[in-house]
């Protein structure tokens, strides 16, 4: 017989978990109010107080979205999961993408393309740069495919992709267009329904101030036809608009079990789309795009250089910051940290090495902590003799 072994047995200790100040691309610090909401008992998710809870997240969900969408909920998994679901749920095998790829957003949108049996057709560009109506006009013309994904916000290079106009081309086409808004919704102006746009997806722990795991998705009316069109099933069954739709009661009325969500999280998200909602909207973006400004008048005065040179193509959410020749960045990153208790990020995929990366987001977009992140450069910066 089997004998239980004590080899990895936790030792009896308490975990000190930090507590920094995240500037990063996120997770941002969620809103104390959120968090406060995640510590309350635990409801079952089939309890009858959970449902009028589901129906207001779906409600806060929809003011965010800006959009009248029925299937708008919030997907239980991370935003990278929820571009897996759009994968599963749009594309048969077979049928074809169109990828806007200037980072690493687009490049996993084609890799869980392929995975799933997909053709992909990329519109490449170079980190920092986004492609033209006319860019994407041309190719919507050429292969009429199924979908075209597009990032509204590519975190790993800082850049804004422009959507006015494009949801209008691609149904021209029988294009069904999908936007991935992870690190934009609620930071930089969004409209799913003005836009026409068929699918989005975004995250819970960048602007909209709650922590990761419940990730907002809304389906057009459109993209529902298609999915319940479709030859074959979607192939995850956790990811499945229809099936996650029943219990969240936009897929017929009786709520049955799909799945158990994250409850807490969902307290938490109900907590700040309320918060989101006291400020609004338009506040919101404001709030955003001014610290963006404050940003770079304090980096300006440093020296540090935009890593996106049309300021028209940069977000106000994620930052990107050129490292300057000769600077050692993990320095100044460790610097900040053991220093100053605050997050600085390094780039990603293609930016790696390249950049600093700087997130305004949600609870952490404010003056004050864009003078400490100000801070922390210019003292990474003379630590380092830049100054
Ligand atoms: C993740 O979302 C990142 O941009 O680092």
């Amino acid at each position: 017989d089997a004998a239980v072994s004590d080899a990895n047995k936790l030792e009896k200790k308490h975990f000190e978990i930090p507590e920094p100040l995240m500037m990063g691309p996120g997770p941002s610090n969620p809103y104390p109010r959120a968090n406060d909401a995640m510590s309350k008992a635990l409801l079952g998710h089939m309890h009858a107080p959970m449902f009028p809870l589901m129906d207001e997240i779906q409600t806060g969900l929809k003011y965010v979205l800006q959009t009248e969408n029925e299937a708008t909920f919030g997907l239980s998994a991370s935003g990278g999961a929820a571009m897996d679901a759009a994968v599963s749920n749009l594309l048969e095998p077979g049928e074809k993408a169109v990828v806007s790829v200037s980072g690493i957003w687009g490049e996993r949108f084609t890799e869980k393309c392929l995975r799933h049996g997909a053709e992909v057709v990329q519109i490449r560009k170079e980190a920092g740069l986004t492609p033209s109506f006319e860019d994407i006009e041309k190719v919507l013309e050429e292969e009429k495919p199924a979908v075209l994904f597009l990032c509204h916000g590519e975190s790993s290079s800082g850049t804004k992709q422009k959507l006015d106009g494009i949801g209008e081309l691609c149904h021209k086409h029988g294009t069904l267009l999908v936007v991935d808004t992870v690190c934009t919704l609620v930071g930089e102006p969004f409209f799913t329904d003005a836009w026409n746009i068929d699918l989005v997806y975004s995250g819970a722990q960048k602007c909209i101030g709650c922590p990761p795991g419940l990730s907002p998705m809304t389906y057009s009316a459109r993209a529902m036809e298609k999915v319940m069109s479709r030859k074959s099933k979607p192939d995850i069954f956790s990811f499945d608009v229809t099936e996650v739709g029943r219990q969240w009661g936009f897929n017929g009325d009786k709520r049955p079990y799909h799945h158990t969500p994250p409850i807490n999280i969902m307290f938490a998200m109900r907590e700040a789309l309320q918060i989101v909602s006291e400020e609004g909207l338009e506040n919101s973006w404001n709030r955003h795009l001014n610290a963006h400004y404050q940003l770079w008048e304090g980096l300006d005065k440093l020296g540090l250089k935009p890593f996106v040179k049309n300021p028209e193509d940069r977000l106000a959410t994620v930052n990107c910051i050129e490292i300057p020749e000769g600077l050692d960045a993990g320095k100044l990153i460790a610097n900040a940290f053991d220093k100053f208790n605050l997050e600085i990020s390094g780039g990603l995929g293609g930016t790696a090495g390249k950049v600093f990366r700087i997130g305004l987001m949600g609870y952490n977009c404010t003056p004050r902590n864009v003078e400490s992140v100000v801070t922390a450069f210019e003292d990474g910066l003379k630590q380092q003799k830049f100054l």
